[in-house]
């Protein structure tokens, strides 16, 4: 009868009730961002009433990404997060989740590049003398980040060891707060998506140095920017991405209708527009199957893994 009651249930989903989309960043950020946009966007192809968004913020997303495993699996609370879910699993000795067990993979969203930014006032020009400043800062250098194993934290980890230079880290509950501190010139440098960067380029807030893509964008305000293997620092490629999650066992009929979903949204003009503004790339419909996403996110398991590992940090 129980079984019978949960077919019933996930053939009426979502009815009235409001979806939740958990982003485990800070309100402002770009994971908010693309959550905002993608919640407007899948409101009508769900059929939903109201999708809203939750702000569960902190070490590095894993205090959101444990919320929504341990959430009701009735397709009613989700989760939108990004590379972390694979990174991660490989800086925590602890974690309360499972990324393989304890998630529905619903489906990916999009890639996005990443910017090598500084504070306004920051003396270098470009990126030759932006390593010339580093070089000479002894460690001093604030890097900012969204925690351990945010993308701004891999994407410093890896310009930290290319350049072989230390760097101090700041961490924040996101990079809105992170960039906020950037142009109030309490820290140094911040490398973050261009979902969160664009605006700020293009209104002169902050110092723009590099893509971390390998060619340079087309995006209007961001294809003046060098990427950083052109300017010296050979084959430094970080591109991050999202994905859409649901705790495991939301019954299959309820994450079939949300994948569906999911398909008919990437594929608004508004969305596909925002989106491709803010220098981001939404996917295809091969990789918003969920076995292709789940395959995607070992890749990035063992792609970034032992670079992680290499630089030895690793949080409790
Ligand atoms: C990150 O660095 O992972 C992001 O900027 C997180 C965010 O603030 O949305």
């Amino acid at each position: 009868a129980l079984a019978a009651f949960g077919t019933a249930q996930a053939q009426d989903y979502p009815g009235d009730k409001v979806v939740t989309i958990v982003v485990p960043f800070a309100a402002g950020g770009p994971t908010d961002r693309v959550a905002r946009d993608l919640a407007e966007a899948i409101r009508k192809p769900l059929g939903a009433t109201s999708v809203v968004i939750d702000n569960a913020a902190g070490a590095g997303s894993t205090i959101g990404n444990a919320k929504v495993a341990r959430a009701k699996p009735d397709g009613y609370t989700l989760l939108l997060t990004h590379v972390g879910m694979a990174t991660t699993p490989v800086l925590y000795r602890k974690l309360s989740y499972d990324y393989q067990k304890d998630f529905e993979y619903l489906g990916m969203v999009n890639d996005v590049p990443m910017t090598l930014i500084g504070k306004p006032d920051l003396p270098a020009n470009n990126f030759k003398e932006l390593r010339e400043w580093i070089a000479k800062s002894g460690g001093k250098v604030n890097l900012g980040n969204a925690g351990i194993g945010s993308a701004s934290h891999l994407c410093g980890l890896l310009f930290q060891s290319e350049l072989k230079a230390e760097m101090t880290t700041v961490p924040y509950k996101g990079t809105a707060p992170a960039i906020a501190d950037l142009i109030g010139g309490q820290i140094d440098l911040l490398c973050d998506q261009t979902t969160n960067t664009t605006g700020q380029i293009e209104g002169k807030k902050v110092k723009a140095y590099a893509v971390t893509t390998m060619k340079r964008l087309t995006t209007p305000a961001l294809k003046d920017l060098p990427t950083l293997d052109e300017s010296g620092l050979k084959n430094f490629q970080v591109t991050i991405w999202h994905g859409l999650y649901a705790p495991k066992g939301t019954p299959e009929a309820v994450t079939k209708k949300i994948n569906e979903a999911l398909k008919v949204a990437l594929k608004d003009p508004d969305f596909v527009k925002k989106q491709e503004g803010l220098g981001a790339v939404v996917v295809s419909d091969k990789r918003v199957e969920p076995a292709e996403h789940k395959k995607f996110v070992e890749s990035e398991v063992a792609r970034f893994g032992p670079v992680i590992k290499a630089a030895g940090v690793y949080a409790d």
